[in-house]
């Protein structure tokens, strides 16, 4: 069983890399994070809180976002109808890359890149009224903190640097594989990276993926079947062209974002979130993925 020293010694232990990474720059609004921050929580299967370092200060969620609008989405259309517009498959590409979209017919390879969750947050747009609001309401509920907002300035930032994802967007629009608004799309999908949580948010969040689908508070958000269906995605997707180093070292189902978090599930067991906001090469948190790789060691687990 994790306990507060098994958690304090991994930050320890990881606090050494800080400086080895580099923190996202290509979204100005995210450059100025404090890149010496390092934070791990955990939520057991009883729905216990454990956290160490700076657990309760809140980040910007980014691509774990792209978690909460999948599940939106799962509810909201026919499997085939959702799956006939988004693959399953890892990338192996970088998480904003557009080349396979081209020789793909404008179906992304996963909902966890970019362009596969551009076509899930056209997807959203097309079945909700207010998606932003939406997202909130879901966030806040999963994680059972009220106070969870977007950040103004982040989303902005992302809008005005938008040449790449507004490409990805054009590109599928001309294969037919995006219906509404370019720029409307978009700005929803800013705001739901521009999330701010903290890794006890994120933790308790993603509880859900750990328990059969039933989140802390006791409402079922999917199905038992489709709990799997998103950690099986998790596992093979969610750390874009690092997935495989990641199962290799962590071996749970994740979800990274640029912001520095990362999310992770042994399903049954636990849901646990780590933030450092410097990043490897892929995009994904250095000091955030060693916390894990200690976890993974020390606890004994593996989904493998
Ligand atoms: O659209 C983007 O590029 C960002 N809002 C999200 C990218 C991201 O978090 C990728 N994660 N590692």
């Amino acid at each position: 069983m994790p306990d507060l020293a098994l958690l304090q010694g991994i930050h320890d232990e990881a606090l050494p890399l800080i400086g080895q990474g580099r923190v996202a720059d290509y979204i100005p609004a995210l450059a100025g994070v404090p890149a010496n921050r390092l934070g791990i929580a955990i939520c057991t299967a009883d729905g216990e809180l454990l956290g160490a370092g700076d657990y309760l200060d809140p980040f910007s969620i980014q691509s774990i976002s792209k978690v909460f609008s999948l599940i939106q989405a799962m509810s909201l259309y026919e499997e085939q109808e959702l799956w006939s517009r988004v693959g399953k498959e890892p990338s192996g590409n970088p998480f904003n890359s557009l080349v396979q979209l081209e020789f793909e017919h404008g179906i992304p390879r996963n909902p966890f890149i970019n362009a596969g969750a551009l076509v899930v947050s056209d997807m959203l747009q097309g079945r909700l009224s207010a998606p932003k609001h939406r997202m909130l309401e879901l966030v806040r509920e999963l994680s059972g903190n009220q106070h969870i907002v977007c950040d103004k300035v982040v989303a902005r930032s992302e809008y005005e640097h938008s040449a790449r994802n507004a490409a990805i967007c054009y590109l599928m629009k001309s294969f037919g594989n995006f219906h509404n608004d370019v720029d409307g799309v978009m700005k929803s999908y800013f705001n739901h990276c521009a999330i701010r949580m903290s890794c006890a948010d994120l933790a308790r969040a993603f509880f859900f993926l750990a328990n059969k689908g039933v989140c802390l508070g006791g409402r079922r958000m999917i199905s038992e079947r489709q709990s799997r269906q998103v950690n099986a995605l998790l596992a093979t997707c969610g750390l874009y062209d690092g997935a495989g180093e990641f199962a290799y070292r962590v071996g749970m189902p994740g979800k990274s974002g640029v912001g520095g978090g990362i999310v992770a599930v042994v399903p049954g067991e636990l849901s646990v979130c780590v933030w450092s906001p410097e990043l490897d090469p892929s995009g994904n948190s250095l000091a955030g993925t060693r916390m894990l790789e200690l976890l993974a060691k020390r606890l004994g687990r593996s989904i493998f």
